[in-house]
């Protein structure tokens, strides 16, 4: 079978009736094992990694934005509008393209990795850099929507997460069932309500018949739902989920409580060394963000909190090859000798 897009291949489980699809034939991104790293982590489960980097912007957005832009489209927008920390950005301009819409992005100055950034400017949104954080951005962007008619879409546009919840159907339909835990990064707190979301439509469906756990992971810096209030200036490295306020906040916490599961933090320094350890254990690139569902996963390893024998499953959430400069400064940084035999042999050490 061609592989036909979320829209298609799901479309009984969509609120889009006969909308014609807006699609770069997303989804279906692979559920990669990874022994090595459940090894290294110290955990007696099997653990799959959801690599949703293989999406056509290198993004989880993707899946959400195929459901907005085609809703968007269908219901007559001229154009949509976006605050971002990066990702976001990067898959409304792709869509609005592929749509013919015009998309306008507001993001934070600074604080947007480099590739994503180019993926914005190149599918020829309108970028407005504002001299603050996420959630001043979206603020604005609420603002612009309710004063000028544009289409939002953030996570606060319901297809996005309809389109969000077609990973666990993925999940549920590669494995045979559910996973017993399902870990993810938490920012606007979008993607883990779109999950429990999927779950949940596929229990009620009859398809499976038990529900994950959803494990969130925020980082220190940024984890107003570990605190229980909002934080006024987000700081993180990884910038894809410096958020202070998420919009999904409410909807998390009853992911979180009705699974059983838990919504933790983890530091910078953690995230480093799950981005390092993932890349070099498993031969996967995934951004800061993404690799705090490592970090996630180790801390519930040491505090024993993953039962044995069981089936854990964890989202990696954007491409590592979108945020670059973090790579290149938390690694070695490579040796450079004149071009010849002997001094590259000495540099190698054989
Ligand atoms: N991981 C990555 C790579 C992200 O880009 C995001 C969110 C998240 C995790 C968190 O997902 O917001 O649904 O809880 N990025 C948004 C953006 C905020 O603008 O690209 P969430």
């Amino acid at each position: 079978m061609r592989w036909p897009g979320v829209v298609e291949y799901y479309r009984d489980h969509l609120p889009v009736g006969d909308a014609e699809a807006v699609t770069l034939l997303e989804g279906n991104t692979p559920l990669i094992e990874a022994p090595r790293l459940a090894r290294k982590i110290g955990i007696d489960a099997r653990l799959f990694l959801k690599y949703e980097a293989m999406n056509p912007t290198s993004s989880f957005k993707d899946r959400g934005m195929t459901v907005a832009m085609t809703m968007a489209r269908a219901e007559g927008a001229s154009a949509v509008i976006c605050a971002s920390t990066g990702n976001t950005s990067a898959s409304a301009a792709a869509y609005a393209a592929r749509a013919g819409l015009k998309s306008f992005v507001i993001i934070p100055h600074g604080k947007i990795a480099i590739g994503k950034l180019s993926q914005a400017v190149m599918h020829g949104a309108q970028v407005v850099e504002i001299d603050g954080n996420f959630d001043d951005a979206l603020r604005i962007v609420r603002a612009v929507a309710e004063q000028r008619g544009v289409t939002v879409v953030n996570s606060t546009n319901p297809y996005r997460l309809q389109g969000q919840k077609t990973a666990s159907f993925e999940i549920c339909d590669a494995l045979g069932g559910p996973p017993d835990y399902h870990v993810l990064p938490v920012g606007n707190a979008g993607n883990i309500s779109a999950y429990w979301m999927g779950y949940k439509e596929y229990r009620d469906a009859g398809v499976i018949s038990e529900l994950p756990k959803m494990m969130g992971f925020q980082a220190e810096g940024a984890a107003p739902i570990v605190h229980g209030h909002p934080i006024e200036d987000p700081e993180t490295l990884a910038t894809a989920i410096r958020i202070g306020n998420p919009v999904g906040w409410k909807t998390a916490e009853a992911a979180r409580d009705e699974s059983g599961g838990t919504i933790e933090m983890v530091t910078d320094g953690q995230i480093i060394d799950a981005y390092k350890l993932l890349a070099s254990t498993e031969g996967i690139f995934a951004e800061p963000a993404s690799a705090a569902t490592i970090a996630g996963l180790r801390s519930l390893a040491r505090a024993d909190a993953i039962e044995a024998k069981t089936v854990v499953v964890c989202t990696l959430t954007g491409h590592g090859l979108k945020d670059p400069s973090n790579a290149i400064e938390v690694c070695a940084e490579p040796c450079r000798v004149p071009a010849d035999l002997d001094a590259v042999l000495e540099v190698m050490g054989l």
